[in-house]
């Protein structure tokens, strides 16, 4: 649990067109910015956003949101990543209700420990020529060093371990995965004689080192071992990285080894991620999703690359839902990222990967490979086979048309096939999974529920002008009746002025977060693009005013038949004959 208060102070700190400028370019407009919509095609811009609400939409597809949702719709973050992600942007710390699993502040000490480590191997490179004379002779320059901080650390037993005494003591140092205890007590550098790579977290935190020997020896690589701050079936080299290279990512290239990843973004080509000396898991997969709709996966051509390409395939099926694609990108036997950027240099490098096999292709192309389709027999173990994969696949046109394809092969009809796929009882049936959900992506939606034709009850109105103006709320009076009432939106109208009153600076989208993922909160969006028509040049102040009168008719009128109602049931307590008598007189008397 994030708590509110923090929410809020993030979100007064945060300024959304900055946010969004660093990954669509935006135009002043007036009081607003504009831009061609990064969540539908066009050619010319109706994505507007506004610095004074804090709030973006698009008239042209019905996007729209915070800057918290924009992160999560643009960069396909969590709400917690979003959170985290505008927060390393304002220089704040999330700080978080007991409760949750992720208590930061009990890791501090490792991350400060890894980030001095980080520092003193970068120190130590700059002190040793070999180390520089081999960065050198694999094509690296100064700047990729920097960029992806590329350290050394030098042959000895405690090079680490007294640069970092007494600031840090073993315990830490071993927790931390930079040191370790001997039998007899002793403790020593884990990582000695090699470059040093950190591996850093979405946050840019050093989480872990890989090391690489210089020239041979073994283990060739020396990866930070599991610790409570580095999961290696979680991250990915280059993540960070990658993201910071890019104004927008829109696919991932997914390949094996560091020097794979530094040798490409040494040539330009810097959306590339490696695993950790791991195969791809789900949670990689979740993990690489949520960034960019599309992964290439590289492969080495020959047969244990087809190989470990069908497992990354039966790790990516149970993820892909429509709107996500995968695709393979077998290399030339022998070669690898690092060598083959090298000798086809960054464009031939690009037109390979755009010959990279969809996901669909090499899975069909996979069971064909497997079973021969030119007996029954073959084909029912084909078909069996391929069930079992969709089986784990989510619903949808991607999955349908597997099927189809697969019914075809099989020379069965698509409905025969598709029960196959079903879920029979008990049988290979993958456990349900949380990340197989599917993820509501408001965004996306196509303007249907447009704020120009939702009929503007004096209610609405109200919140409207509330959400678009939260200052509107100071001036207010006599609303503690809204509570109680009995007219449509009313009750929503009191909480909202309620939360203006006792968090009197939140913005727009200050106030919108309060009510995320919530059926109030869908409609608050709703209302906070609504225009004011053109002919309706009142000011704010008084068309709330205007709005909260008309309410207050509305409102008496309903409670009197209520009360009227109750009344001939003969059932009114006195307070309520009181207030009967009140509204009676009120509408003979003065109403309009
Ligand atoms: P490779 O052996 O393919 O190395 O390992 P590479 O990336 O081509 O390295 P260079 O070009 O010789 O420097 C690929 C990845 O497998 C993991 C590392 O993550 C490495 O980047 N690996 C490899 C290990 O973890 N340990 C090893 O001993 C070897
Ligand atoms: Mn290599």
């Amino acid at each position: 649990m994030i708590p509110q208060h923090f929410i809020d102070e993030l979100l007064a700190r945060t300024d959304i067109v900055e946010v969004i400028n660093g990954r669509v370019t935006l135009k002043k407009q007036g009081r607003e910015y504009a831009a061609c919509c990064p969540f539908h095609g066009e050619k010319t811009p109706s994505f507007f956003v506004s610095p004074t609400k804090q709030f973006y939409h698009c008239f042209g597809c019905g996007a729209h949101g915070t800057a918290i949702t924009f992160l999560m719709e643009h960069d396909n973050l969590s709400f917690p990543e979003a959170i985290e992600e505008l927060a390393r942007l304002a220089g704040m710390e999330v700080p978080r209700e007991q409760g949750t699993g992720d208590r930061a502040e009990d890791h501090r000490p490792l991350y400060d420990a890894l980030e001095a480590a980080a520092e003193h191997y970068v120190r130590a490179l700059r002190h040793n020529h070999e180390a520089v004379d081999y960065l050198k002779a694999r094509g690296l320059t100064g700047e990729i060093a920097r960029d992806f901080r590329l350290g050394f650390a030098e042959d000895r037993w405690d090079g680490l371990i007294s640069a970092l005494s007494p600031r840090f003591d073993d315990k830490t140092l071993i927790e931390a995965g930079l040191a370790i205890r001997k039998e007899g007590g002793q403790v020593y550098d884990r990582f000695r004689g090699r470059i040093m790579f950190p591996i850093r977290d979405t946050r840019g935190r050093v989480i872990g080192f890989g090391g690489r020997i210089l020239g041979k020896g073994e283990p060739k690589y020396l990866n930070s071992p599991e610790t409570p701050v580095f999961h290696k079936g979680q991250q990915l080299y280059g993540l960070f990285e990658a993201r910071k290279a890019a104004t927008r990512l829109e696919q991932l290239l997914v390949v094996e080894g560091y020097m794979d990843v530094i040798a490409l973004a040494q040539h330009g080509i810097t959306h590339a991620v490696a695993t950790l000396g791991t195969s791809t898991t789900r949670d990689h997969l979740e993990r690489l999703f949520r960034v960019v709709p599309r992964l290439v996966f590289c492969f080495d051509g020959d047969a244990a690359g087809r190989k470990a390409a069908w497992r990354a395939l039966e790790q990516a099926l149970p993820v892909m839902r429509d709107g996500r694609e995968a695709a393979f990108l077998f290399l030339p036997e022998g070669e690898d990222p690092d060598t083959l950027v090298r000798t086809l240099g960054a464009e031939g490098f690009r037109e390979r990967e755009a010959t990279a096999q969809a996901l669909s292709d090499t899975f069909l192309d996979g069971l064909k490979a497997r079973y021969d389709a030119h007996t029954r027999e073959g084909r029912a173990r084909l078909g069996s086979e391929g069930a079992k994969l969709l089986r784990a696949m989510p619903e949808g046109l991607l999955k349908t048309q597997l099927v189809n394809d697969l019914a075809r092969l099989c020379a069965v009809s698509p409905e025969q096939f598709a029960r196959q796929t079903e879920a029979h009882a008990g049988h290979d049936q993958p456990p349900p999974s949380a990340v197989d959900q599917p993820v509501a992506r408001p965004g996306r939606r196509p303007a249907t529920a447009g704020t120009q034709r939702l009929a503007m009850t004096p209610a609405r109105l109200a919140l409207a002008l509330l959400v678009r103006e939260p200052g509107l709320a100071a001036g207010l009076k006599d609303w503690d009746y809204l509570a109680a009432s009995p007219v449509p939106g009313a009750r929503l109208l009191a909480q909202v002025i309620e939360t203006l009153r006792t968090s009197p600076h939140l913005t727009t989208a200050g106030l919108l977060e309060r009510w995320r993922d919530s059926d109030e909160g869908r409609f608050l969006l709703k209302l906070a693009q609504w225009q004011p028509p053109d002919a309706e040049d009142a000011p704010p102040a008084r068309m709330l005013s205007d709005a909260l009168t008309r309410l207050r008719h509305l409102h008496d009128e309903q409670r009197a038949s209520e009360l009227l109602e109750k009344a001939s049931a003969a059932d009114l307590s006195a307070a309520e004959k009181e207030e009967l008598k009140r509204l009676l007189s009120a509408r003979h008397g003065g109403g309009p």
